[in-house]
């Protein structure tokens, strides 16, 4: 078959984005879709919100689709890119921003919420970007690309969330990797946000006050994070880096996680 590179005026490009329901999963394919990617929504409970983001993406880019998949689950996460790529016909690209965020420390560690982690938020990450390579493959395509999402943390450590640290530790470990297996179809390419959204574990005067905590003065932004993952997809010569969108906050030191500060 030939191959119709990813940039081709004949089609609109299309991007999975994982976790996109809700939060910064949303935003990024709200951006990714106003640059004029068609996004494939996937999420594993949030199906409303998930159906509001596919109706927003598809009033900007003309398509969207919806996928569930539990992404612990391997075989689940091995039949979603071609379920995309049976939806859209080509598939260019993967962000994947879903991730569990569960706390554990040294003193409460468990092999079972090491592994819930590791599935989820690094498992996950490889399966589609191999998926990725094998869809571009068949078509004799290039130009393809994956982003994943990191987190600053990784850079400034602290006790709290050590299982969920680890696995992004070992997804960070995995982009060279990665990337260099992958080439030159697929880019890999991680980006670190800093503390960007307030969680359950935070009200909105306090992480107001930690948002600021950073040289800068201000952490990332979801327009900011949204904004690099686009760049880093559509950016053809960076792959097996991280950008890390924190305002700095990877070059201070915090003793706790911002959930527990
Ligand atoms: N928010 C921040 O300030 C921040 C800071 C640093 C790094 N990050 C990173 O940026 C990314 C997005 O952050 P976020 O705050 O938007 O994430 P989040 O709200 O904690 O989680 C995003 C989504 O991940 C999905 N998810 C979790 N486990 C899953 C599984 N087993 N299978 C399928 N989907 C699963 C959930 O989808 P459903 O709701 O559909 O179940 C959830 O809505 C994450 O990778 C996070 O580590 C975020």
């Amino acid at each position: 078959m030939s191959a119709i590179p990813p940039s081709s005026p004949d089609r609109r490009r299309t991007v999975l984005v994982t976790g996109a329901g809700r939060r910064l999963g949303r935003e990024i394919a709200l951006a990714l879709a106003a640059g004029g990617w068609q996004v494939a929504v996937h999420y594993r409970s949030s199906r409303a919100e998930a159906e509001q983001t596919v109706a927003d993406c598809a009033a900007r880019s003309g398509d969207s689709a919806l996928f569930e998949a539990d992404l612990a689950d391997e075989q689940a996460t091995r039949a979603l890119l071609p379920r995309v790529a049976a939806r859209f016909r080509a598939v260019d690209a993967v962000v994947h921003s879903a991730a569990l965020f569960e706390h554990d420390d040294a003193a409460s560690f468990s092999y079972a919420l090491m592994e819930r982690h590791a599935r989820s938020n690094t498992g996950a990450a490889i399966l589609l970007a191999q998926a990725l390579h094998d869809h571009l493959a068949r078509r004799d395509a290039h130009g393809g690309a994956v982003v994943h999402l990191l987190d600053q943390k990784l850079w400034n450590p602290n006790p709290d969330f050590l299982s969920y640290t680890l696995s992004k530790a070992a997804l960070e470990a995995a982009t060279p990797m990665l990337a260099l297996a992958l080439a030159p179809r697929v880019r890999v390419v991680g980006v670190a946000p800093g503390l960007t959204l307030a969680s359950h574990m935070l009200d909105d005067d306090k992480f107001a006050q930690l948002h600021k905590l950073s040289p800068l003065g201000r952490s990332s932004t979801s327009e900011d994070v949204a904004a690099t993952v686009k760049f880093a997809l559509e950016n053809s010569s960076i792959t097996g880096t991280t950008l890390l969108v924190d305002g700095g906050q990877h070059l201070m030191k915090f003793e706790r996680d911002f959930s527990l500060m």
